[in-house]
């Protein structure tokens, strides 16, 4: 069998499950896993904690292009960390959620983690989900997935996910914020939330975790083999 490790891209909207799918399907091929999601929402709170507009384009691509961003392992969990800093939790609150939607639609934002992304792909043997990877960050990828659920069942998630981590929060909030946001990411004109045309959808609606993660790791391992 082939050792060589390819390139997995995956793709959603918000609630899809993308995180903790593509957490469980690189540890179970031995990949590496990079949430890029976390990198825009570092670029919301670097703003934040400055006090810089959210819609300040030069200055944010100028922090996103000279933050250094790396994945940890801290426990069992991975970590983003900015300049040395674990910023984990605090990139996690609702507040970064929208701030984060706003920054990504920032060229100059985009066009900085982009390169970075880019960089931590080269190699292969990486699980990277957001929502342009298979179109723009990495179009060469071998295995490019598409994961979706419905708004409702994905609101649904995202709320217990959020009291899990002691956010309070009612299910009806978190389905609008998810609408605004879907809104957001699909409708921009740089690099919007849309299956690349040769990525597999995966509609995780009436599906189990085990199941979601099940097909992708077999996608990769016959694609491993045709290699
Ligand atoms: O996946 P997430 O919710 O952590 O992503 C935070 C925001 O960043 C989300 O509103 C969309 C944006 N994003 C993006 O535009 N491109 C990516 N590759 C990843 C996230």
């Amino acid at each position: 069998m082939s050792s060589r490790k390819l390139t997995v891209a995956i793709d959603g909207p918000v609630g899809s499950g993308k995180s903790t799918v593509a957490k469980l399907v690189a540890a179970e091929l031995g990949y590496m896993h990079i949430d890029t999601g976390a990198m825009y929402r570092a670029v919301a709170l670097l703003a934040h904690r400055r006090n810089i507009s959210y819609s300040d384009a030069h200055a944010l691509g100028r922090i996103a292009k000279s933050a250094k961003m790396s994945f940890l392992r801290v426990g069992a969990e991975q970590h983003i960390f900015v300049d040395g800093e674990d910023v984990e939790a605090e990139i996690r609150t609702p507040e970064m959620s929208q701030a984060s939607s706003v920054v990504s639609a920032l060229p100059e934002v985009r066009a900085a983690l982009v390169e970075k992304q880019r960089e931590m792909g080269r190699s292969g043997g990486v699980v990277m989900e957001g929502r342009d990877i298979g179109t723009v960050v990495l179009p060469w990828a071998e295995v490019k997935v598409f994961l979706t659920a419905s708004p409702e069942e994905r609101a649904r998630r995202r709320t217990i996910q959020l009291l899990e981590q002691g956010v309070k929060v009612d299910y009806r909030q978190v389905l609008a914020e998810l609408n605004a946001r879907d809104e957001r990411d699909s409708s921009r004109d740089l690099a919007p939330l849309k299956p690349a045309p040769d990525s597999v959808v995966v509609d995780s609606t009436h599906m189990s975790l085990g199941e979601v993660v099940d097909k992708i790791v077999e996608l990769v391992r016959s694609k491993e083999r045709l290699l």
